[in-house]
């Protein structure tokens, strides 16, 4: 037994740990509870009662020296490692430059459009994204109950009287009119929330850009030369674009804006639901009862309103598929937008 320690003893002293695993190692044999000193403890009744007092001295002592060894051993470790990355920092070397992010895609695009616009005489507005039931709906011509509400699947936040996340950016129109007198020529990007369940064309929070003119004599020749500018601006001067018959209670005569499947080239996808035409907008003559809702002369003013979805416009330039790409932050998708 006291062989045994002396020998164990030795090999605690000149045990040195190198690196982590090292130091398991020595933890293992010298420290836990199935190291080899807790072993001899366990040996300890079959030594003869005589010798006894004396073994279980030397034990102790071995099992404090181990302790103390080990304790030794991490600081030693820890100032290894200091002092070795220490000596690998080369002050000399010019600094690694940072990694710069990208700008996401919907904002390249947002951007884009506000310029396109800009050039041709349109300011930026904003409005607020939690809006009441008047700047939502009610000024926009939705009469209460009317069904036309229920295009739109409403996040209500309060009820009597209604307050809700905006379900289209077409509320800023209202806010504008308001407020100002024309001539109105205005582009309002935003967030937009509706209720629905995500799909690769589908998300329940999504981007809209809004455009109004107001003015003497506008009219849907303005608004079809207008947008047909964007499109060639946007997509090329190749790009073909049509316009559908449609309706919003906030336009008269209202119309889809569809412009040629840029994914597929009309061989038919998922995106245009092969029909090789993608919807990027809705558009219309401002209905005169929306412009007397804001005080403005509908008498003497005309004028001419869109609604362009922004990832619609961003999946058609860049070719994505699928609309839940732009809010997974992989940044393997986002860093290729550089540009
Ligand atoms: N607000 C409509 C929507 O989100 C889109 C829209 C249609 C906007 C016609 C307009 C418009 O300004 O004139 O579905």
């Amino acid at each position: 037994m006291l062989e045994k320690a002396e020998h164990l003893k030795q090999k605690i002293n000149n045990f040195q740990a190198a690196n982590k695993d090292e130091l398991e190692r020595y933890r293992v044999n010298f420290i836990s509870r199935k190291s080899q000193i807790a072993d001899l403890f366990s040996q300890l009744k079959e030594v003869p009662a005589d010798q006894k007092k004396l073994a279980g001295k030397a034990l102790n002592d071995l099992k404090n020296l181990a302790q103390e060894r080990f304790q030794y051993l991490i600081e030693q470790l820890d100032e290894e490692t200091q002092t070795h990355e220490g000596d690998h920092a080369d002050l000399t070397l010019p600094p690694v430059p940072d990694k710069i992010g990208t700008a996401h895609p919907l904002t390249i695009i947002r951007r884009r459009i506000i310029q396109i616009f800009e050039r041709i005489g349109f300011n930026v507005s904003e409005g607020p994204e939690i809006v009441d039931d008047w700047h939502n709906f009610t000024a926009l011509n939705f009469p209460e109950n009317h069904p036309a509400r229920e295009m739109q699947d409403t996040f209500f936040i309060e009820k009597d009287p209604d307050i809700a996340l905006r379900t289209h950016t077409s509320s800023v129109q209202i806010q504008v009119m308001e407020n100002q007198q024309p001539p109105i020529r205005t582009l309002s990007p935003g967030r937009v929330y509706r209720n629905e369940a995500i799909s690769a064309r589908a998300h329940c929070i999504f981007h809209q850009v809004e455009g109004l003119y107001v003015d003497e004599n506008v009219s849907f020749v303005d608004l079809k030369q207008t947008l047909f500018h964007f499109a060639r601006e946007m997509f090329g001067k190749d790009i073909k674009i049509r316009f559908r018959p449609s309706y919003f209670p906030f336009t008269e005569p209202s119309a889809e804006i569809d412009i040629s499947c840029l994914i597929c080239h009309g061989k038919g996808c998922n995106i245009c639901k092969y029909t090789g035409w993608v919807e990027i907008a809705g558009s219309g003559m401002v209905d005169p009862s929306v412009l007397d809702n804001c005080n403005i002369d509908s008498v003497k003013y005309t004028g001419f309103a869109f609604g362009m979805g922004i990832e619609r416009v961003a999946m058609l330039k860049y070719q994505i598929k699928d609309l839940r790409l732009f809010t997974e932050n992989d940044v393997r998708f986002l860093r290729q937008f550089n540009f």
